[in-house]
């Protein structure tokens, strides 16, 4: 007896027939209704195979599924299915186009029951290299986890690299979403008048997964709930990362906890979330918002790892921070690093660099110049290592601190690297080729401490000169900073003119920069090379050759890591030097004015250092030392 469906069937099925497509048995598919049946008998060992995927729990397990055939069928040829349910969670979500990328088993097959399915793991370096899975099989894969292999690491890049542009959100939510945001927008400059208005905002989206998953995640792996201090470091991260113009979306499956736990000192925090497991229409809103922030704090599960791929930007995790762009985020539920495979490392492979650098600033950013300029120049794989991001990041941009990976960030396994200490001068791996591959190495920082050090190969001079360049378009500041550098500049030239009546108010004013490095550095100067620290006719003289060279309108700016001993020996009867460093070593936003100040100088006077070997590279122009005037920081 023919069911409705069938009459439809058949009737779309004359329709096809007239129109001379008689090849195969599909109806129109838009009714929906339509199916063809499954001949085994015709199936055999040359037929593309079937892949289907029944995935268990919610909306982003199905997502996942969803993915992965989608990403199967791109690189093999096989044909696939999604679950009736997977399209009915997605379809709450995604539009329709997103949906009839691939068609639905049920929907496909009028027998499908009668398919002979093979159940076997989703394993995927297996199905990408072993071709028999391509022809003459029907598969239903089950979930495994496989992660910490390259191949699997490369498919995922790909995989999220398609979802990215496959899955497209329902206009209705996103116009809900986009509403939504407005007005906590709005809300959040009523309660932040001091913060410009026209300060671009950043939205970071939190998924908070409890409930059944922590039951789950405790049995199962023995973790732990994520406790309020894990959300609280993790808003202070990118509080830090991209100033006061943050707001905080919360969705979570329990609602309540966070509303209780979490404080909202700084009322950026919003909760927008509906919490609601059951109910499709929420939980679309609640991934649709979520992917629309620039920026997520997850916690566990695949619903999270999901809004985290979609919104892009950066990932704070349990273990780390990462970025989606460079597909950190599926590589595991609870892990945005990739695993270092030591067998898989060998002498074809590229070498590995890290400088792992010791004390401040400018030490850091000397091991940042070596590294960069060593990949630019040998195409080495290099990192910088977490201190060196933590301290650049209070002076530079975001952009600056993408250019080199971070070494904690991008293994999860740091400890199972088999790094060699590298003790030699840094000119062997310049002019030794064999250095190029197949090294793990990791640079003692005694080698880069002090350029001088290094200075007596000509390649190593000529690097040094290359890097110097290089970080002057690759170093730049942060705008605030900049900004408060700009402001403090211009009150000094107002004050500058209004004590010197007589210079041509209109004259260009050449900024000196002067830094003058001591506390603990004299003593190290001293005992390790004999130096003694630099007395008050040092910066005389090295002011008279700059006044005698540049006219009147020349003010010196001095910045010290003991600001008192400029103050007190120092004197100023030429009323152009302005006492501008904070000289708190200690306080990374002062040092990161002083940096930027000195940077904005037109010439400097040095004395030792690296962070005073910056400011003059970054300054350009003459620079003032020990032994003369140079205009290149290698002649230092
Ligand atoms: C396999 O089936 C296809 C049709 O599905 C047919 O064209 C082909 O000849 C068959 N091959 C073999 C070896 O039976
Ligand atoms: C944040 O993302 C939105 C798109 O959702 C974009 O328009 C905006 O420019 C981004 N803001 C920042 C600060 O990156
Ligand atoms: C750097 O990474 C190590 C190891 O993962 C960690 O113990 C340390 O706290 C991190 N330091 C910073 C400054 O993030
Ligand atoms: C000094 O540097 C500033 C940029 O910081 C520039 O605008 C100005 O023209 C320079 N002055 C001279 C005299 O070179």
């Amino acid at each position: 007896m023919p069911s409705s469906k069938q009459t439809i069937c058949s009737l779309v099925l004359i329709f096809l027939s007239s129109a001379g497509s008689t090849q195969k048995d599909y109806c129109a598919k838009s009714e929906g209704q339509c199916c063809r049946t499954f001949a085994t008998e015709e199936f055999n060992q040359t037929s593309r195979s079937i892949f289907m995927i029944r995935p268990q729990g919610r909306l982003g397990n199905h997502i996942t599924a969803f993915a992965h055939l989608y990403q199967l069928r791109e690189e093999l040829g096989v044909d696939v299915y999604m679950e009736r349910e997977t399209k009915d969670l997605m379809g709450s979500v995604f539009s329709d186009a997103t949906l009839q990328v691939m068609p639905v088993y049920e929907e496909e097959f009028c027998n499908f029951d009668a398919i002979p399915l093979t159940e076997i793991d989703l394993n995927i370096p297996l199905l990408l290299q072993e071709k028999t899975y391509r022809q003459g099989q029907t598969l239903s894969l089950r979930n495994k986890p496989n992660q910490g292999t390259k191949i699997y690491e490369d498919y995922v890049a790909r995989l999220t690299a398609s979802m990215k542009s496959v899955l497209h959100f329902r206009t209705e939510i996103l116009e809900k979403v986009w509403s939504k945001m407005e007005k906590i927008a709005i809300k959040f400059w009523t309660k932040h008048p001091r913060i410009k208005p026209e300060t671009p905002i950043t939205w970071i989206g939190i998924h908070n997964r409890r409930t059944d998953l922590n039951n789950y995640a405790w049995k199962k792996h023995g973790l732990v709930p994520l406790e309020e201090e894990y959300f609280v470091e993790a808003m202070d991260y990118y509080r830090e990362r991209f100033g006061e113009a943050v707001i905080f979306l919360y969705v979570s499956d329990d609602m309540k906890w966070g509303r209780q736990n979490l404080m909202n000192p700084k009322r950026d925090l919003f909760f927008v979330g509906n919490g609601k497991t059951e109910d499709m229409d929420e939980i679309a809103f609640d991934m649709t918002i979520l992917a629309q922030c620039n920026h997520s704090i997850t916690t566990r599960g695949t619903f999270g790892i999901w809004t985290a791929i979609l919104a892009g930007g950066l990932v704070h995790h349990e273990v780390s921070v990462c970025v989606c762009e460079q597909d950190y985020c599926v590589k595991s539920e609870r892990q945005c690093c990739r695993t270092f495979v030591v067998e898989e490392f060998n002498q074809a492979s590229r070498s590995i660099v890290v400088i792992e650098p010791y004390g401040r600033l400018g030490n850091h950013l000397t091991a940042f110049a070596h590294l960069y300029q060593l990949r630019e120049e040998l195409g080495v794989d290099v990192y910088i290592v977490n201190q060196t991001r933590k301290l650049m990041s209070q002076v530079f941009s975001e952009t600056t601190l993408q250019t080199l990976p971070v070494l904690e960030e991008e293994f999860c396994n740091i400890d199972d690297i088999p790094f060699r200490d590298f003790d030699l001068d840094i000119r062997y791996i310049l002019t030794d080729e064999s250095y190029r591959k197949g090294h793990i190495l990791l640079l003692l920082d005694e080698r880069v401490r002090h350029l001088k050090l290094n200075q007596r190969t000509k390649e190593y001079r000529e690097f040094i000169q290359k890097f110097t360049n290089s970080m002057r378009s690759v170093l730049q500041f942060r705008p605030e900073i900049l900004e408060a550098v700009d402001t403090k500049m211009t009150k000094i030239a107002t004050k500058f003119r209004q004590k010197h009546p007589t210079i041509d108010q209109a004259a260009l004013i050449t900024w000196i920069g002067i830094h003058n490095r001591r506390t603990d550095f004299n003593n190290f100067a001293w005992q390790k090379h004999g130096l003694t620290p630099f007395e008050e006719e040092y910066f005389v003289e090295a002011m008279d050759y700059y006044r005698e060279r540049f006219g009147e309108a020349v003010i010196f700016l001095y910045v010290s890591d003991d600001m008192k001993w400029g103050r007190l020996n120092l004197m100023n009867p030429k009323r152009d030097l302005f006492f501008v460093g904070k000289g708190k070593t200690e306080d990374e936003d002062e040092i990161a004015f002083d940096m930027t100040l000195l940077a904005q100088c037109n010439h400097s006077i040095y004395t030792r250092g690296t962070f005073g070997i910056w400011t003059a590279a970054m300054a350009g122009g003459l620079i003032h030392h020990e032994r003369g005037v140079s205009e290149n920081v290698v002649d230092i």
